[in-house]
């Protein structure tokens, strides 16, 4: 473990815990020994701290974390690197001192949090910790699983389910930034209109039928991507929106895993690809081709301002159970974010 950084690391840090499942109010802070950084691991003095949908059925029992992952909630934060492990072979670690984001394999509701190297991404020039912290986790989601590999969904119509979510207000922009153009469902007129102002066409999915709409607003021809965070109540009306050689990626089944009906047919006359993933699930190796690609194509774009994360509220690290009171109301339009103490005297 090489020295620490201008502010020495303490033995204690605070974390968000939970000891059973259940609602908002399990959440609560405990202390617990500062992790030290394994080989290829960084220990990151967090600021920041996004909230994600995943956390919040992780906390309700519906999401375990994988093996080997941390067992707590948090998986972006943005911080200072206060220690590094060993190098991998072939790696450079990031400086004592310098500010990162980075997607966490748990632990992100804390002051310090262990990440892989890999995992960290530069700091985006002049963004706050608030904003460099609400960037990973739906970054890594929406490229791995529209822009990887070769970049397929470049120049496409894709519709987006959920148009004002963390997800969706992120895909939005990456299809716009990358020539196509996205269509969002959306369940009240103020989030489509923000949909709209981030340039998706966007459908109020409580008042018209989806399929109906991108058939009229595609002259017929169909979207060549849809990102899903439905699942099985979406999947028929979905198979019917794609065009041909359109591909239907799933990450998220909040209407269920299971659909009544579907017509298969329509995957084989039309060459349909349905497909899907869960980003915390995949290996290491994955995550950091993924950050590797974000830096390369994504990270030029947000340092030129071209695309930002859309911040709806922020909550102290104390408070992470009113923030996931908020997420969990659905009222939000874009990211939530917790920001530690550290995070709020560094920001003044
Ligand atoms: N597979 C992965 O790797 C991965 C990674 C990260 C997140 N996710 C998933 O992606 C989704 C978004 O995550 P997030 O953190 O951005 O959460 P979030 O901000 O809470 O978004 C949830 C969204 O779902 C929308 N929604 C609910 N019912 C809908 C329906 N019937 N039709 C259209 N939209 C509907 C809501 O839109 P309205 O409020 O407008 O109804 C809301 O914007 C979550 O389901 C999460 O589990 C998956």
């Amino acid at each position: 473990m090489t020295p620490a950084s201008a502010h020495p690391v303490p033995s204690t840090l605070q974390a968000v815990c939970f000891d059973a499942p259940g609602g908002p109010d399990v959440l609560h802070l405990a202390t617990l020994p500062i992790p030290q950084p394994g080989r290829g691991e960084v220990l990151v003095r967090v600021m920041a701290a996004g909230v994600n949908r995943p956390d919040l059925m992780q906390r309700q029992g519906l999401y375990p974390p994988p093996p080997g992952a941390n067992p707590r909630l948090g998986l972006e934060i943005a911080g200072e690197v206060a220690a590094c492990g060993a190098p991998l072979a072939g790696q450079t670690m990031p400086a004592i001192g310098s500010r990162v984001c980075a997607l966490a394999n748990g632990g992100g509701y804390a002051e310090y949090c262990l990440v892989p190297a890999g995992q960290c991404l530069p700091w985006p020039k002049d963004f706050t910790a608030v904003q460099a912290a609400a960037l990973p986790e739906t970054y890594f989601t929406v490229w791995s699983n529209l822009f990887m590999p070769n970049l397929p969904a470049t120049g496409s119509r894709v519709l987006i389910h959920g148009g004002a979510s963390g997800i969706g207000t992120t895909a939005i922009q990456l299809v716009k930034a990358f020539g196509g153009q996205a269509f969002v469902t959306a369940g009240s007129a103020e989030k489509c209109a923000l949909c709209t102002q981030l340039g998706a066409k966007a459908i109020n999915y409580r008042e018209e039928d989806f399929a109906e709409q991108i058939k009229t607003l595609t002259d017929g021809k169909g979207v060549n991507f849809i990102l899903d965070m439905i699942g099985g109540a979406y999947l028929e009306r979905n198979l019917k929106s794609l065009s041909q050689d359109g591909r239907l990626v799933i990450i998220a089944l909040q209407g269920g895993a299971k659909a009544e009906k579907a017509d298969l047919a329509r995957i084989m006359t039309r060459r349909l690809i349905v497909t899907g993933s869960t980003l915390r699930a995949r290996d290491a190796t994955a995550k950091t081709l993924i950050a590797r690609q974000l830096q390369e194509h994504v990270w030029p774009l947000l340092a030129a301002g071209q695309i930002r994360p859309l911040i709806h509220a922020t909550y102290p690290l104390a408070d992470a159970a009113a923030a996931h009171q908020a997420l969990e109301e659905g009222n939000h339009s874009g990211k939530i974010v917790l920001i530690t103490p550290y995070g709020a005297s560094a920001q003044g």
